[in-house]
């Protein structure tokens, strides 16, 4: 197969991880016979510093015609940066909204997974986490309150701001289609998470996706709130299956979801469509502070380069093959700093990837 890849860099730590997860797929295509032709795209600080915008409207262009777009990291440090000197919708993080939103890419996949290898590195209890967790976080990525009217101004002589979280039934219908979908791959369980004691619009989320649960009849459905959704991810993890939730909750619920597995820079991501066309990006953000010093774990970038040739290309055993690699490096006991621990080996960001490349065969 021949692939176009749109590969974003982005900022920080970006260029490094996305240049081992080339690494790693270029060894796939190697190993099985696919050509996967690459065109780097500038989105976030960098193309703020280049054309004055985190995403030029050609940018976009190029990344629609792409078959699927590779991301790194886009951002700096507020506060230090001057990108966070303009107004927010001129920020890096606009890129990274506009890109999802022009792309129509309203399904967001986190998967959390409690690798065996790095079970230690789970700040829960072991008693909670025994025999390890895996569900996925699939949230709602181009509605509600991210993309709702908003505006600040003084109203009374007060100083007043406003946001809007606004859905309606077809954006509901979509992403419940996917939550099912996934979920009917997996293990059957889709936990749909809202606020429906307080929000209309989650009333309304309730309803379809409780209407959209009747075409998958092995699939069990159970509805959760938001505030206890917090609380039983770091109370009993292994219950879940897939997550399925809103915008601004599967932001928060997914940065959670992470962090239980003790090791962030594992984790990738899948934006999806209608089409096959998605954007693969580490779950992790810049890391500004440690970018150009060979540091940075590129694994999340690289297993989001495993979701890319499963969910666009289809290529499942290529896929497979990444993760399969993946776990054999750390079951050696090859490391990154950030996911150390005594008596492994600590590696390099290129070490890592020449190390799960040479486990592709
Ligand atoms: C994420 C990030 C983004 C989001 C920000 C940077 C806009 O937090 O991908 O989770 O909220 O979607
Ligand atoms: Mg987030």
């Amino acid at each position: 197969m021949n692939c176009n890849i749109a590969v974003i860099p982005g900022d920080g730590i970006g260029p490094e991880i996305v240049r081992e997860a080339r690494k790693v797929l270029d060894k796939v295509g190697e190993v099985y016979g696919h050509t996967f032709n690459y065109e780097e795209l500038d989105m976030g600080g960098c193309s703020i510093d280049k054309y004055g915008e985190p995403l030029t409207d050609e940018t976009l262009e190029k990344a629609k015609k792409s078959d699927s777009v590779l991301l790194g990291a886009v951002g700096g440090n507020v506060g230090q940066s001057h990108w966070y000197e303009l107004p927010p919708d001129k920020r890096p993080e606009a890129g990274l909204l506009k890109i999802r939103k022009g792309l129509g890419l309203f399904c967001n996949l986190r998967p959390a997974v409690l690798f065996d290898e790095l079970s230690g590195a789970c700040p829960l209890k072991e008693e909670l986490t025994e025999g390890g967790f895996d569900f996925v976080v699939t949230r709602e990525l181009t509605g509600g309150l991210y993309f709702g009217d908003r505006y600040t101004k003084e109203v009374d002589g007060v100083m007043t701001a406003v946001d809007t979280l606004t859905y309606n039934e077809e954006e509901i219908r979509r992403i419940a289609k996917w939550g099912f979908e996934i979920a009917s791959k997996r293990s059957k369980k889709v936990c749909s998470v809202d606020k429906a004691n307080v929000l209309d619009s989650s009333r309304l989320w309730r309803k379809v996706v409780k209407e959209v649960s009747a075409d998958y009849p092995d699939v069990e459905l159970t509805d959760m709130l938001v505030d206890n959704c917090a609380m039983q991810i770091v109370k009993d993890p292994k219950q879940f299956d897939v997550i399925l939730t809103e915008n601004m909750f599967g932001d928060i619920l997914s940065d959670e979801a992470s962090m239980v597995t003790g090791s962030i820079g594992m984790l990738s991501s899948a934006s999806l469509g209608e089409g096959t066309l998605g954007l693969y990006e580490p779950s992790h953000g810049s890391a500004p502070d440690i970018a150009g010093q060979n540091k940075a774990n590129p694994i999340a970038t690289i297993l989001s380069a495993a979701m890319m040739l499963k969910y666009s290309f289809n290529m499942l055993e290529e896929s497979d093959a990444i993760e399969n690699a993946v776990k054999a490096v750390l079951k050696k006991g090859l490391r990154t700093i950030d996911i150390m621990d005594e008596g492994k080996t600590c590696l390099g960001t290129i070490e890592m990837g020449d190390a799960i490349c040479a486990e592709i065969k």
